[in-house]
């Protein structure tokens, strides 16, 4: 039974148990309408607690339901019922109790909560609003610029955070289940509190911070349409009768859930669920993960370093000498005292992350390390000088990793003893935050090593897609091509302003200029110069960007790349930067032509997906859904647009 109702005297149980996560699923909603028909008619039930088995209460809609004709009895009718049942119910939230979840416990008169639970409206994050009351309700419950942040942000918040601003009625940490039955004992002669859909919205308490906060919304969504819908729907429910609020709600659920937008989001949510396998790997056993050894602190060494703490691992840095030891060491404490700030690490937490990492220029020190991950600079021989060390100094069962960002990792592999033990790990910048991991399958990889790398990416809660090996592998393969093509462009007669705008009007949160002048323009440099000889003669090559390079022309740390930041932090057009493109343009015999943002987006989607094709044919890329996770997960590609490889496939569906 995916519902059942338990009696303990006058009090009924009903409990949701469909495992995993308590999903809405039809039986679920139908086996709520039965439970709250039989504790209606039961003149002997009192009160009623609603709770769910597992690890969760009811943590959202069927997601496999989504795409699908809706079937009966409709959520908004078991709300409506529930909200109206003659009996007090208590909700009794641990876990998640999101999206439909949050709806039904919203439906009952009281709500308590695990002190360690989490509530939200993640509708957003799928591309549509609430669509079963929560925009009409929610208001009523609390005040409606809280109520605005929950929907149109689509984050959960936590149990003191929910008590806080009225959404339950308290919280506990522990029992919940007795707790809840003594709430419903008291309740139980107490009136029926009046139902949420007949109460008053909840005003703001500062009309102009409220439409600062619209405005700041919708700014921020960047042509996302269900942040912006999320805006119009709580204005509705402050402005227009329920009934009416309630109708336009769910006209605007159904119209978005049809949307583009929506089926996009869909699509890279269940991509990203099922990119993570690798036929090799499959039944091998993950070797041990306990201790992390990080072979340099810089950038990426650092940040993964802190992402192993953050996720309970022992680490174990190794930097040249001492300076850059305590470099790298203020860098990982830095990170840390970062995450704790916005509350991902108590105080005690962070004492005990930085007891569990240990720095020090001594190799010997990795004697015990499971997997070791290198980060140093990105250069072929001193990689294998590393590798060798490493050979040297590892238990023999150690996994070794490389964070390579274009190396040829099955070269590495090969200038080790056991190149059956060494795969790539290629994390993003920053590490601690990026959820994006590529992992290098070389052509020696043991299958339990495989395994190992899957199972450090599950340990770090990142999105790990396996890519082959090639220069770039999928994510830098891809940005390479388009990088090329933007140049291709610049000299041909657009701008980089331009360029980079027609990308944040597509929803790039960043332009590929901006994001060099970022990144700093000097390790592509290098890349290329490497590259250089080996160049198919006919490839045409933009030399713009080496000119800028050679005037010292990095980027941000330099103050000045592609734009100037001297005057501006943000960067400015600089007009010898213009002056350069457009002799560079002559030198080459071009003439210099107009581009509109159409055309500009139109050959950047055209590179990415001629270059994804190849990587797919190449089998570097397991899936198209592989390669969209990749440039939405660790490229900034709009998530709303579902990836380059789907928007082609729809195209061509079109
Ligand atoms: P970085 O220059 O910030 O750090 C490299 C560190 O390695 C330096 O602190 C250096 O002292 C240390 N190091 C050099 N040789 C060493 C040795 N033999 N033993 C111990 N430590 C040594 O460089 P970054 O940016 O952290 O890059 C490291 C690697 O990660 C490169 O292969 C790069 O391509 C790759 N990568 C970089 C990304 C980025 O966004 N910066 C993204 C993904 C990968």
């Amino acid at each position: 039974m995916t519902v059942r109702t338990e009696r303990h005297g006058d009090i009924a149980r009903v409990i949701v148990d469909n495992p995993p996560v308590n999903a809405l699923s039809t039986e679920v909603r139908q086996g709520l309408m039965d439970a709250l028909a039989e504790t209606d008619a039961d003149a002997s039930v009192r009160a009623v607690v609603l709770e769910c088995a597992g690890r969760t209460f009811i943590a959202g809609a069927d997601v496999r339901e989504f795409g699908q004709p809706a079937r009966e009895p409709h959520l908004p009718d078991v709300i409506m019922a529930i909200e109206h049942a003659t009996k007090p119910w208590v909700a009794a939230i641990h876990g998640s109790a999101l999206g439909g979840g949050l709806e039904i416990a919203m439906a009952c008169g009281y709500r308590i909560a695990a002190s360690d639970a989490k509530l939200g409206l993640p509708e957003v994050n799928l591309g549509v609003i609430p669509g079963a009351g929560a925009t009409v309700r929610l208001p009523r419950l609390i005040p409606a610029d809280k109520a605005l942040d929950m929907i149109a942000g689509g984050k959960p918040i936590s149990a003191d955070a929910a008590e806080k601003i009225g959404l339950i009625d308290r919280q506990v940490a522990d029992d919940l289940s007795a707790a809840a039955m003594d709430m419903a004992k008291s309740v139980a002669s107490q009136p029926l509190p009046q139902p949420l859909i007949e109460r008053e919205p909840i005003m703001p308490k500062d009309a102009t911070v409220f439409e600062d906060q619209k405005f700041k919304i919708v700014t921020k969504a960047r042509g996302q349409l269900a942040q912006t819908e999320a805006v119009q729907a709580i204005d509705n429910a402050l402005t227009l009768g329920p009934a009416q609020a309630l109708a336009a709600e769910r006209d605007t659920f159904l119209r978005l859930r049809a949307g583009e937008q929506s089926t996009a989001l869909r699509h890279i949510f269940f991509a990203e669920r099922s990119v993570s396998k690798i036929p090799a790997a499959e039944g091998a056993k993950p070797r041990s993960l306990k201790t992390v050894g990080v072979i340099g602190g810089g950038t990426m060494g650092a940040g993964i370093a802190a992402a192993c703490l953050l996720a309970g691992l022992g680490v174990c840095l190794i930097e040249r000498d001492d300076a850059a030891c305590a470099a790298a060491s203020d860098r990982i404490r830095g990170t840390l005292e970062g995450s704790a700030k916005r509350g991902l690490l108590s105080a005690d937490g962070l004492a005990a992350a930085l007891r569990r990492l240990s720095v020090g220029s001594d190799y010997g020190a990795l004697a015990e390390a499971d997997l070791v991950i290198e980060a140093v600079f990105e250069d072929m021989d001193v990689k294998k000088t590393v590798f060798a060390e490493l050979d040297r100094v590892t238990r023999p069962d150690a996994v070794l990793a490389s964070n390579t960002s274009y190396l040829d990792v099955n070269e590495i592999a090969r200038a080790t003893a056991d190149p059956s033990r060494v795969v790539g790990l290629h994390f993003f910048s920053p590490a601690h935050v990026m959820k994006l991991l590529e992992l290098v399958v070389t052509d020696t990889a043991a299958p339990d090593v495989l395994a190992t790398g899957l199972a450090l990416g599950k340990a770090l809660r990142k999105i790990t897609v396996p890519a082959g090996v090639c220069d770039g592998f999928i994510g830098n393969r891809i940005m390479s091509a388009y990088r090329r093509e933007c140049d291709y462009m610049i000299e041909d007669g657009a701008l980089p302003a331009q360029v980079d705008s027609a990308m944040t009007a597509f929803g790039f949160p960043m332009g590929v200029f901006a994001m060099q002048d970022l990144a700093g323009l000097d390790i592509a440099w290098a890349m290329r110069k490497r590259q250089a000889a080996t160049r198919p003669a006919d490839q045409r090559y933009v030399e713009i960007a080496d000119r800028l390079c050679e005037q010292g022309r990095l980027g941000r740390k330099t103050g000045k790349g592609w734009y100037d930041y001297s005057a501006d932090k943000s960067g400015e057009t600089d007009p010898e930067v213009t002056a350069l493109i457009e002799s560079e343009s002559a030198r080459r015999g071009i003439t210099r032509a107009d581009f509109t943002d159409e055309q500009i987006i139109d050959r950047i989607l055209g590179v990415m997906q001629r270059e994804g094709a190849m990587i797919l044919e190449e089998g570097i890329a397991q899936s198209a859904d592989a390669i969209d996770v990749v440039m939405v997960n660790g490229y900034g590609f709009p998530r709303w647009k579902g990836g380059p490889m789907f928007m082609a496939a729809q195209k061509q569906q079109a």
